[in-house]
Order: structure tokens, then C-alpha cells, then sequence
């Protein structure tokens, strides 16, 4: 038995109880985790009020797919690891499938990525989302290169802090929007080459004169809605507005016709691109795992919960007070 997150109907974040469940043996191609600590995501909470990209299938149901912790058991024709692993589990997987809010959870094998040495478990559930979402956008998908500018909104969420650190590993000048000055320090001191503050400043007027009026190759917008209007102004010739998030909850127009057929690439992406790709996510892995070793890329985590806590956590997760991740620990 185990104890895990469960939700019996949709809702905000009372419907989330913890109960004890059997875990059992892992299947097929499955491993059998420890968990140490637990990375939210907003797709947790888009899961759970029935606004993911995905519906919930059955109740009760399961949270999350980020974690870190150790493997315990492994399923037949698992090769690669052994109880004992120090491991994270990246998104790779439906949450109707899995859910890694719990003590012990099984998870498919090629769900699981080493953690290198030196990241404790806290670490290991911050960073795999951030800059998997960033490094599979931006550069696998993106082709980002040196040189390029990169606008970012939300760029104090986890994503948005991951893309400002492989925009700089990259050699790219990443232009950071934020909605108020509160998060503007913190941003410079994360790498951010500008913050826009978009609440009061002009975001469109702002690139153009960053950069010469050329435009940025690359928004990575976690936002969508009305507000791809300006952002598609801001593009440069042949550049790519990615959008990665749905924040503003509005309707997102397609603004090429209102400005004169340009030439702008407006793509939708998720990190399940990368994720659910082996080769992809082994390119990732390697990326991610080079930039942590150098200290380039660090998970910044803005505070940890308990297991217990996880009703008041998610309160703090939907709050946009924080900088950066929100993580939860598990007592063993
Ligand atoms: N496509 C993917 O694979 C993928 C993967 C992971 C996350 N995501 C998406 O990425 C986004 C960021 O996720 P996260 O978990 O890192 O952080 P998050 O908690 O969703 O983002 C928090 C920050 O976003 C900004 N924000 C919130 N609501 C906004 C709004 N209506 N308009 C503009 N900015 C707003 C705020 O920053 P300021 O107060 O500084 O403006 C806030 O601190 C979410 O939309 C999430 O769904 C997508």
C-alpha cells in the first residue's frame, strides 16, 4: 500500500485527497518508484478542473508526472536500471495513465531520466518540465541559433526561466516580459538581457528598438489569446511565434491576414513532442543534463510543501506571486 493523491470529480483544489492505494508490481516495460519530492505543473491543475489538453477518463484519478526519487522494482524488460537508481520521471505519459503524487508510483521506464550527481531530489522534480518544454520548443523544434533574440511572457514561470537559461547557453538574447515591475530584478539576474514590463510599457515598440527594428526570431509565448496581435508584430521576417501555454483562458486569433500576410510561422507545442520521442528526448536529456553539470542551467525553486499540504500547495501553485518552481516533498 501507498499512500497517494486522488480526486473524485472536477474541481478546485479541495477535490484532492490523499488515500491509501495499492501500488503494487510494476508490468511491462514499467518501473516501481520511491518518491522524494514532486514538481507542480499548471497541467495539474488544468487536469483537475477539466481544462487540459487531455480529459479526465475515469475517477478517482491520479496527479502529476514530474518526480524524483529512486527506482525500487523493475518490470520485465526494463533494462538500464536498477533498484537503487537515483531517477527523475519526465512528462512522457498520461496522467489517466500515471500519477506520481505519492509516496511510491509506477511509471513506463522510458518515462525515467538519471539524476545527475549533485542534484539532490528536490532539484530532480524542478527541472525536467522547465527545460524540456524550453530546450524542445526553442531548439529541437525552434532551431534556435546563436545570435537569435527570443521573447518570452511569463517569463518568471518555470518554462519562462528555463528558456532565458538555454537562450544564453545557446548563444541567443533572450528579451524577457513580465505583466509588473515586482519580478524586473529578478529577471536581469536570471540571464533576462531586457525585461519588458507589459503592464506598463509597449512590448511591440520595446523589441523593435532592441533590435534595430529587425524583430526577434523566435516569441515564446505562454499566454495566447487577444494578445498575439502584438506579439505577431514583433516577429522577425521568417521567425516563429511558438505558443506553449494558454494562460490568458481567451480565444487566440490568427493575426497574419490583419497584418498584411507576413511572413510569420505561428506554431502550437507541447513538450510531449520531445517527451514521447526517444530520440529527441535522449538529445534532450544529454542537453539538459551538460547544462546542469556546468551550473549554466539550475533549478530554481521558489518553495517545497509537504505531502500532507498538497490542497495548500496547489492554492500557492494557481497564486502568481512566485518565481519559479513549487515543489513537494515526500516523508518516507
Ligand atoms: N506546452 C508545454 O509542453 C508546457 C509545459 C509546461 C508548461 N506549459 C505552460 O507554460 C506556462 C507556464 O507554466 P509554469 O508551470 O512554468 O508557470 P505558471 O505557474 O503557469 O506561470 C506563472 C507566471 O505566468 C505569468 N502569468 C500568469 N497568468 C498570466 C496571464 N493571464 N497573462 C500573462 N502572464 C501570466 C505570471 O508571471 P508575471 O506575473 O511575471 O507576468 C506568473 O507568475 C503555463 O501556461 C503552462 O500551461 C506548457
Amino acid at each position: 500500500m501507498t499512500r497517494a493523491v486522488l480526486f473524485h470529480g472536477l474541481g478546485g483544489p479541495e477535490v484532492m485527497r490523499l488515500e491509501e492505494v495499492e501500488v503494487g508490481e510494476p508490468g511491462p516495460g514499467e518501473v516501481r518508484i520511491r518518491v522524494d519530492a514532486i514538481g507542480l505543473n499548471r497541467a495539474e491543475v488544468l487536469f483537475r478542473t477539466g481544462h487540459y489538453i487531455e480529459p479526465v477518463k475515469r475517477f478517482p484519478a491520479r496527479l502529476g508526472t514530474e518526480a524524483a526519487g529512486a527506482v525500487e522494482a523493475v518490470g520485465e524488460g526494463v533494462t538500464g536500471f536498477r533498484p537503487g537508481d537515483a531517477v527523475s520521471t519526465v512528462p512522457a505519459f498520461s496522467q489517466n495513465d500515471h500519477g506520481v503524487y505519492a509516496e511510491r508510483a509506477i511509471v513506463p521506464a522510458a518515462a525515467l531520466v538519471r539524476r545527475p550527481e549533485g542534484l539532490d531530489a528536490v532539484g530532480g522534480a524542478a527541472v525536467w518540465m522547465p527545460y524540456l518544454t524550453a530546450y524542445g520548443g526553442l531548439v529541437e523544434v525552434g532551431g534556435m541559433r546563436p545570435g537569435d533574440t527570443v521573447v518570452l511572457n511569463a517569463a518568471s514561470s518555470s518554462v519562462g526561466l528555463a528558456a532565458l537559461h538555454v537562450a544564453e547557453r545557446i548563444g541567443a538574447t533572450p528579451i524577457a516580459v513580465t505583466r509588473t515591475a515586482a519580478k524586473k530584478e529578478a529577471l536581469l539576474k536570471e540571464g533576462a538581457a531586457d525585461v519588458i514590463v507589459s503592464g506598463s510599457e509597449d512590448v511591440a515598440e520595446r523589441v523593435l528598438a532592441a533590435t534595430g527594428g529587425r524583430g526577434a526570431e523566435y516569441v515564446f509565448d505562454a499566454v495566447a489569446g487577444p494578445g498575439v496581435r502584438d506579439l505577431a508584430r514583433v516577429v522577425a521576417e521568417g521567425g516563429t511565434l511558438l505558443l506553449y501555454g494558454a494562460l490568458s483562458g481567451r480565444e487566440t486569433p490568427y493575426p497574419g491576414f490583419e497584418l498584411g500576410m507576413p511572413a510569420l510561422n505561428m506554431r502550437t507545442y507541447t513538450m510531449l513532442e520531445t517527451a514521447r520521442r526517444p530520440e529527441r528526448l535522449r538529445r534532450a536529456a544529454a542537453f539538459v543534463t551538460s547544462g546542469l553539470r556546468s551550473g549554466a542551467f539550475r533549478p530554481v525553486v521558489d518553495r517545497t510543501f509537504d505531502l500532507g499540504d498538497i490542497v495548500e500547495a496547489h492554492r500557492y501553485l494557481e497564486s502568481d506571486a512566485r518565481i519559479g518552481k513549487v515543489v513537494v516533498t515526500v516523508a518516507h
